[in-house]
């Protein structure tokens, strides 16, 4: 009988350790690929996003101290304008040097391995259906309409939470976009430059007066079959739900 100490997470973080004999493991995974930087549906509607809008004065600190994960939320829309704040503040391009756009949120070699689709159930101004956030036009690709409330739910476990939100951001892995540089620890980056992005989320939706949750728990495969990606090369790591409160 294996014991936990078999257990293929410590298999993982043991096989992806740095240590000053090998920088780059001795993995047998031969040359990568490098996937373009930024997704792009080129045959699908173009939704321009508006200006972001910096309305909210409260200071840094009591967003920290009022931030909850929050499950219920009213029946009501956000807007397109809180909608396109909320996806500048987890990956907005900020700052643009030497050929590289940095973001509002760090990531590891600024490669930007994570993407993000959205589920919009009631978002005023667009219909609902499954959308791609295109980073480098800051404008929406509407992949497939209609409403995906329930099914959304059922994929995540039934949790009742996502099909309430007005939106749930569903944010992917494009793994060989941080595999070419980091090779097997890639997989420690994508997750870290996740937990960014989702925190950025929930500090913004505080900022904003709205409920938000952090979401782990679905079952990884019905939600790659919702937006369509093929669940290993891009594969979903990490939800968000947002609601009025
Ligand atoms: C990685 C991660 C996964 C989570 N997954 C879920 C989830 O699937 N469902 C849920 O209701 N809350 C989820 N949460 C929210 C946690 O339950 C919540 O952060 C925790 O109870 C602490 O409460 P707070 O966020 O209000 O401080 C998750 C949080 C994190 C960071």
């Amino acid at each position: 009988m294996k014991s936990y100490k078999d257990a293929i997470a410590f298999q993982c973080l043991k096989e992806t350790k740095y240590d000053r004999s090998s920088i780059f493991r001795k993995d047998n995974i031969g040359q990568i690929p490098t996937p373009p930087r930024y997704k792009t549906y080129p045959d699908v509607l173009l939704i321009p996003l508006p200006e972001p809008r910096f309305e909210n004065t409260d200071s840094l600190w009591s967003i920290l101290k009022e931030r909850r994960s929050r499950r219920r939320y009213a029946y009501e829309p956000i807007s397109l304008d809180t909608l396109a704040t909320l996806l500048w503040a987890t990956q907005g391009i900020t700052h643009s040097t030497h050929g590289y756009e940095f973001r509002t949120a760090p990531s590891a070699g600024a490669l930007y391995p994570v993407e993000t689709y959205l589920a919009i159930h009631n978002v005023s101004g667009l219909q609902p259906g499954i959308y791609h956030f295109n980073v480098a036009e800051f404008a929406l690709e509407e992949i497939n309409p209609g409403n995906f409330a329930d099914r959304l739910r059922r994929a995540a476990m039934d949790q009742g939470v996502v099909s309430r939100a007005a939106t749930v951001f569903i944010w992917t892995a494009v793994v060989l976009r941080s595999m070419s540089k980091y090779r097997d620890r890639c997989i420690r980056y994508i997750f870290m430059d996740a937990g960014h992005i989702a925190q950025n989320l929930h500090l913004a939706a505080t900022a904003l007066d709205l409920g938000c949750c952090p979401i782990g728990a679905f079952y990884d495969d019905d939600v790659n079959e919702l937006i369509k990606v093929d669940g290993k090369e891009e594969t979903t790591i990490y939800l968000g739900a947002v609601g009025k409160r």
